[in-house]
């Protein structure tokens, strides 16, 4: 039984203020869990409570959210069995009673979420993975590196795409494909060395470089991977997240670094000519959160090259994938705990694409903590790959640290996920 709820401000990846939660039971048993934050984040989200006083850190305090999980959230939690989840999730629900978690703030109530969910672990003496999937948690998801960072996680620097993805799905365990993803990594630096390029990093721990288009960084990883000692494709592939609500507006796509405006149709056949070039397995948002109808466009050019995911498009929120479903726009969503702001309606969203035979992508946020929820989180919903950044900065390799320890866990029993985790690339 919850004893004690205790929110904080902490610091996130970037600096910047977020929700750390500690919770209590009444055997004196304590769990933690920190809340990340995203700078591309959907329209649509739910909402992160911030203080808007600009006096303290730009207005961006959370001095608020924390007061709302000891005053208002814990109160109505004391008492109830940690193991409850769902119970616990809509008590929460109820309690904030907007559509987008904008009273509490979704800060407030996945800092809450989580922490309940590895303190019920605890109690059960089970391991986080475990304890949410069952004795069947052994797949080993493919670990996508954001080697290459531009957009708003580069300040507009370089690439007009956001991420440049690798995926070691021909690895045969995870701590392997961690292996492999390092070295293309560190290869890559000397090929930007070699070229004049900057080695300095983004805010997901991917290379920043000034580069002069949207498909040079897609030349310079397959060289990184060659010169790596790996076989572009076959044993790495490439996946982007082009995040391209951030340049989409009326109807057009500007791409700064080439000076070229598209239509979304005009993007697709982009794309398609990208997926003829490289080894491109997995585009995520190749159109914008507002596209509806361009999406319908890019599923019918390309749904059975790549894995087309909806990252601003969905948010992890049922609704919009079921729309998604309906009309044919994609074939895997993105998952963020932060986009939803509850681990069980997370969880409803994972199942609702399995169930429909689409993927999921599990992901981490730009801005991060070193907590490493959803490393379990993804071996637990057999989600078969997430991204959680560059094999660069503590906050990320924390994640992948983790994926290894799980798998030295499961001994024999682990199953790395693969090619097969990718849909549409059969
Ligand atoms: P964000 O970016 O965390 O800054 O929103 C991640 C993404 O777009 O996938
Ligand atoms: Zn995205």
């Amino acid at each position: 039984q919850i004893k004690t709820i205790c929110a904080r401000e902490i610091l996130d990846s970037r600096g910047n203020p977020t929700v750390e939660v500690d919770i209590w039971d009444e055997a004196g048993r304590t769990a933690r869990a920190s809340v990340p934050s995203g700078a591309s984040t959907g329209s649509r989200e739910a909402v992160e409570y911030r203080d808007g006083d600009p006096n303290r850190y730009g207005g961006k305090g959370v001095l608020k959210a924390v007061e709302h999980v000891n005053t208002i959230i814990q109160p109505a939690l004391i008492g109830i069995d940690a193991r409850k989840q769902r119970l616990i999730d809509n008590i929460m629900i109820e309690l904030d009673g907007t559509e987008n978690k904008s009273k509490l703030g979704a800060n407030a109530i996945l800092g809450v979420s989580l922490a309940c969910a590895r303190l019920a672990a605890y109690q059960s003496d089970l391991p986080l993975y475990r304890y949410l999937g069952g004795v069947g948690a052994n797949l080993m998801p493919v670990p996508c590196m954001n080697i290459i960072n531009g957009g708003v996680h580069a300040r507009w620097q370089g690439a007009d795409f956001q991420e440049y993805m690798i995926a070691p799905w021909g690895a045969k365990t995870i701590r392997e494909a961690v292996q492999w993803g390092s070295e293309v990594y560190q290869s890559l630096r000397l090929v930007l060395k070699e070229e004049g390029l900057s080695t300095g990093v983004g805010d997901e721990g991917g290379f920043a470089p000034h580069v002069k288009s949207n498909r040079q960084p897609l030349e310079l990883i397959v060289k990184a991977i060659e010169n790596a000692g790996f076989k572009p494709g076959e044993d790495v592939a490439i996946c982007i997240d082009p995040a391209s609500s951030e340049f989409y507006k009326d109807g057009i796509y500007t791409l700064h670094s080439e000076d070229s405006q598209l239509n979304a149709e005009q993007l697709s056949d982009y794309y398609s000519r990208l997926i003829d070039d490289f080894p491109l397995v997995l585009i995520e948002d190749g159109l914008a959160e507002d596209d509806w109808s361009g999406w319908k466009v890019l599923h019918q050019k390309l749904a059975g090259r790549v894995e087309l995911v909806g990252d601003d498009l969905f948010v992890t929120n049922i609704k919009y994938i079921q729309r998604g479903i309906d009309e044919n726009l994609a074939n895997s969503a993105l998952i963020k705990l932060n986009q939803i702001g509850t681990l069980s309606e997370t969880i409803d969203a994972v199942n609702l694409c399995h169930q429909n035979h689409w993927g999921t992508f599990i992901s981490h946020r730009s801005g991060e903590t070193i907590d490493s929820f959803i490393a379990d989180m993804t071996v637990a919903l057999r989600a078969g790959h997430l991204k959680t950044g560059a094999p660069c900065r503590g906050e990320r390799i924390e994640k992948y640290n983790q994926l290894m320890r799980i798998e030295q866990e499961l001994g024999q029993s682990a199953v790395f996920a693969g090619k097969q985790a990718f849909i549409g690339n059969a």
